[in-house]
């Protein structure tokens, strides 16, 4: 047990958790660690810092365990001080803040993914959900506060679209309605891109205004790439009327100063290669190649998710095959392609289409001898770090990404060195792109052009670019990066 005296409470609030639970056959409840860059960055920090993070119950079985969990912290065991506090919050609730607000129009925006003739439309039923959103980003307010207290040196950290009003409500709340706690500081973190102004403007207005304005209720503002804090700063000039001070990056707003900074998110190195060499994988890889057979091999690895682009993606590899035919039986994709967000029918659709894209290139130029697509929808991580390090090729081309580790984590593992295909509207860009293949990804023809230069490209070149590629890609590790997150919280407020 550590001295909490000498130390700073850090709280983290996201949505998705660390760690889920499931019901198995016999009723029993257990948890799963969740993974992904967030909860490594953490698990890092949790060993050195006394660290509660709250995230919301998604399921039945989380919210069982949140319900026999003492005051909703669950004890994960371990012996450092960090705790869970998983709120169940009543699910319609829930289902209107996540998969409506969050996902459906938030995620939406950002990503620039409306079929705008026919959509959004803000009516009576967006006004409720809207409220309902309020109502969750209120929920992690009033635990936040709870948790910290009256402690001196809260550090609460607030994670993506999903919690934009957090920041604002729990200054308000910290400060018992008057001024803000001297004790308390705030960050806000960004996971997507930012929205240019015009298309945030297509939120209602008083909705765009409470966004902004939940979030400048932070002390630090922080975003993935350049690109996405300086569309932020634009909205809060233009949407707003805030002040905005672009050399010193700071808005000032309702008498309140919130710095902005980018603090880019990279993989851990040594863990990915130690979990790449694992016998899961090689397993996998072994399969892989026999399916393979000496052909060169282009892999994709998404989520099913309408931003990733994979239709097109699936377009341009068909486009390879028409306009070089001799690629024909020499090349194969794996495009692994997992569940998300089901709960939505857009994307459901989208995943029947991918489907369709998958089958009809198939029938076109399959043969007894050669399969030209393999699509899995089957989750699997030891698969994707076996097509990771089996890859010639590995095509990254979002419509709009906030990051994409994806990019980052393929050249570290690669066996052989690949060559990266990376849309231009990636995050991952400003670090990547001098390395990779640039795209436009809405150009099916330059990215069918692009994957042909990527297979053509001299094993040494391919090598060279590999290795440029994973020393960008690691940089900054995902201890760094929450690191400095609250390396920012800690400078002297301007
Ligand atoms: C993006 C978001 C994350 C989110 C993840 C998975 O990366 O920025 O906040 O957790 O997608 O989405 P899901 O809806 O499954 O949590």
């Amino acid at each position: 047990m550590s001295d909490r005296t000498t130390r700073r409470r850090i709280l983290v609030a996201s949505n998705r958790g660390p760690v889920s639970f499931s019901r198995g056959d016999d009723g029993r409840l257990s948890a799963k660690r969740g993974g992904g860059g967030m909860v490594s960055g953490l698990s890092t920090v949790a060993s050195q810092e006394d660290v509660l993070w709250v995230c919301a119950a998604l399921g039945e079985a989380d919210r069982a365990a949140a319900r026999l969990a003492p005051g909703g912290v669950l004890d994960l065991g371990g012996d450092s001080d960090s705790a869970v506090r998983m709120l169940d919050i009543p699910p319609a609730t829930f289902n209107r803040a996540y998969n409506t607000v969050a996902n459906s129009v938030l995620w939406f925006v950002h990503h620039m993914l409306y079929d705008t003739p026919n959509r959004p439309q803000f009516g009576l039923a967006f006004r409720r959900d809207w409220q309902a959103y309020r109502d969750y980003n209120a929920a992690f307010a009033s635990a936040l506060a709870e948790a910290a207290g009256a402690d001196d040196q809260v550090r609460a950290v607030i994670q993506d679209y999903h919690l934009t009003l957090v920041p604002r409500m729990l200054a308000e709340l910290g400060a018992g309605g008057h001024s803000r706690r001297p004790g308390l500081r705030i960050a806000h973190f960004s996971h997507t891109p930012w929205a240019p102004v015009d298309y945030f403007r297509l939120l209602p207005d008083a909705v765009a205004i409470e966004v902004l304005d939940g979030i400048l209720g932070a002390d630090h503002a922080g975003f993935l790439c350049r690109r996405w804090a300086d569309a932020f700063i634009d909205c809060c000039e233009q949407v707003l009327g805030a002040r905005v001070d672009r050399d010193r990056d700071l808005v000032t707003h309702r008498g309140h100063v919130t710095g902005v900074g980018v603090h880019p998110l990279g993989v851990d190195a040594k863990e990915i290669t130690h979990r790449a060499a694992e016998p899961d994988v090689e397993v996998r890889m072994a399969g892989l190649a026999e399916m393979v057979g000496g052909r060169k091999l282009i892999v994709r690895v998404d989520r099913t998710e309408l931003s990733k682009n994979i239709v097109r993606g699936l377009a341009a590899y068909r486009e390879l095959l028409v306009a070089h035919p001799e690629w024909r039986g020499k090349v194969m994709l794996l495009a692994l392609a997992y569940p998300s967000r089901h709960d939505l029918p857009e994307y459901r659709e989208y995943a029947a289409s991918v489907q369709r894209q998958a089958r009809s290139i198939e029938d076109e130029f399959g043969s007894p001898d050669w399969t030209p697509i393999l699509l899995s929808a089957h989750d699997d991580y030891a698969r994707s770090l076996a097509g990771y390090r089996l890859a010639d090729v590995l095509l990254v081309n979002p419509i709009r990404d906030g990051m994409n580790l994806v990019a980052k984590e393929c050249p570290i593992i690669s066996d052989r060195g690949c060559a990266l295909i990376l849309s231009r509207e990636a995050g991952a860009a400003a670090e990547l792109a001098e390395h990779a293949l640039m795209v436009n990804p809405f150009d099916v023809s330059g990215t069918a052009a692009a994957l042909h230069e990527a297979l053509v490209m001299s094993d040494a070149e391919r090598v060279r670019r590999c290795r440029l590629l994973a020393a960008a890609a690691s940089a900054v590790p995902p201890s760094a990066w929450f690191a400095s997150q609250l390396a920012a919280l800690d400078e002297p407020e301007p």
